[in-house]
This record gives C-alpha cells, structure tokens and sequence, in this order.
C-alpha cells in the first residue's frame, strides 16, 4: 500500500491525474473503472486536460461504472451515468463501445449480471479510482452488505441516504443502489482510492486503523493499494 498525502487539494489531483494517465498510456486496451461522487471529479477535469495537451489518449482503455442509484436514469440529476457523462465520458470523446455504465431504472439484477459480462468480455477491471463514503463505503459496497463475487444489489443504508441528497436536484427516495462488488474490485491490479476535506478525517482513519465495520479496509491488504489523501483528510491518521 502506498500513502500519498498533498499540501494543497491543487497538487493531490495533479499527481493522481499523472499518475492514472501514466497508467492508462501504458495499459491500452484494458478496463477501467471510476467512481462518481464529487471528490474524483477534479481528477477527471484534469485527466481531460492531459488529453487536449497530446499527453494521453483516454478512449485507448475501457471504462465500467462504478455504481448506481437504483430508480435514477440518464436524465436524473445526480445519478452516477449523468455525473460521470458529463464530466468525463463525454468531454473526454469516450465512444460508447468503450464504456458500460449501470442503468439505476432497468431491472438491477440483470444489470448486475450485464456488467458482469462487461468486465469478464475486457478481462477484468485492471485499474480502478474510488473515492469513499462517510460510512466508509467504497462504490456501494455498504457496510454489512455481501462480500460476493461480481457485482451486487444493495440496501443502502441511512448515512448513504442522507448523505446522497447532496447529489440530487429535489427529494428522493432511494432505498437500493447496483455495484461491482469489493471483490472484482480487488482484482486490479491498481487501486486509487481518493478522499480530501476534514468531513473524511474521521472514516479515513477509521478505515486506515483496519476498522472491520469501514468496508474500505477490506482493500487494506491490497499490494496495488494507493490511497491519495489531503492535508485535511489526513488528520486524524
Ligand atoms: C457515493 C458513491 C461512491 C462515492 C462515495 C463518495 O455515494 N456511491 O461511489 O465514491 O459515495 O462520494 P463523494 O466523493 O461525493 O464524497
């Protein structure tokens, strides 16, 4: 595992957006999966920018969704496809045969099995950039829920649903969320993990103590483990 922490939120994204471009310059061909929630979303403004300056061509992988609300679409604001189209796949000219995203109003047990397909048909997810929740959830991967194989449907709990109202433009009831499972997950053989703000202190540290109830720590023991943090988010370690 590597800890990298930056001074400034400015250098953090720099160095994981190098450091991904890097990565996928030298990976073509390979599947890649990204987080939504607003932490990444620097990283993917600048990974664009390295595009414009000639520095990496970001349609040479594949990309599969991280996760989904379940009963959120396309035109839902706040939903993982909308947040992840806008502020990647689509500036960065990803074509869509190169990227599978969940579907929050399909039925989500056969996306699940869908998404399987997709990461099984690209070989497996090889790289991956996650952020963490407040309760210490990686993707939808809550605590409690299943470590099972591929990806899963999943009860979201509370602090998933307070928290979430931040992402959307008027109430919402969502009970239920659609991911790839810890499990696939660790298969990569990178694995970013990104966290910044004093809000994440707390479960950041939980989760770096190898706190059983933060399922972020199940990706402690990982060798390909690099978790990017904060000045901020670093202080309770
Ligand atoms: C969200 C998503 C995760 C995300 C995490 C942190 O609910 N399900 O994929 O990484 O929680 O989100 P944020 O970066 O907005 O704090």
């Amino acid at each position: 595992m590597e800890l990298h922490i930056a001074e400034t939120r400015e250098d953090l994204v720099e160095r994981m957006a190098r450091a991904a471009a890097e990565w996928i310059g030298a990976h073509p061909g390979s599947l890649v999966c990204l987080a939504a929630g607003d932490t990444p979303l620097p990283v993917y403004a600048r990974l664009v920018a390295l595009q414009a300056e000639g520095r990496v061509d970001l349609a040479s992988v594949f990309y599969a969704g991280l996760d989904e609300w379940v009963g959120l679409g396309p035109a839902d604001a706040g939903s993982c496809l909308q947040v992840m189209r806008d502020a990647f796949y689509d500036p960065a000219g990803i074509p869509a045969d190169r990227r599978r995203v969940f579907d929050g109003l399909a039925d989500p047990a056969t996306e699940c099995r869908a998404m399987e397909r997709w990461i099984e048909a690209h070989g497996g997810i090889r790289f991956t950039l996650l952020g963490i929740g407040m309760n210490g959830h990686v993707g939808f991967n809550e605590p409690g829920a299943p470590d099972g194989e591929g990806c899963l449907v999943v009860a979201l709990d509370d602090i998933t649903q307070t928290v979430g109202v931040k992402y959307f433009d008027r109430e919402r009831t969502l009970r239920q969320g659609v991911t790839v499972g810890l499990r696939s997950l660790s298969k990569a053989e990178i694995v970013f993990l990104m966290a910044t703000g004093e809000r994440k202190a707390d479960i950041v540290g939980r989760m770096l103590s190898g706190d059983p109830a933060v399922p972020a720590s199940r990706l402690l023991p990982h060798p390909g483990l690099r978790i990017y943090l904060d000045r901020e988010a670093a202080g309770r370690l």
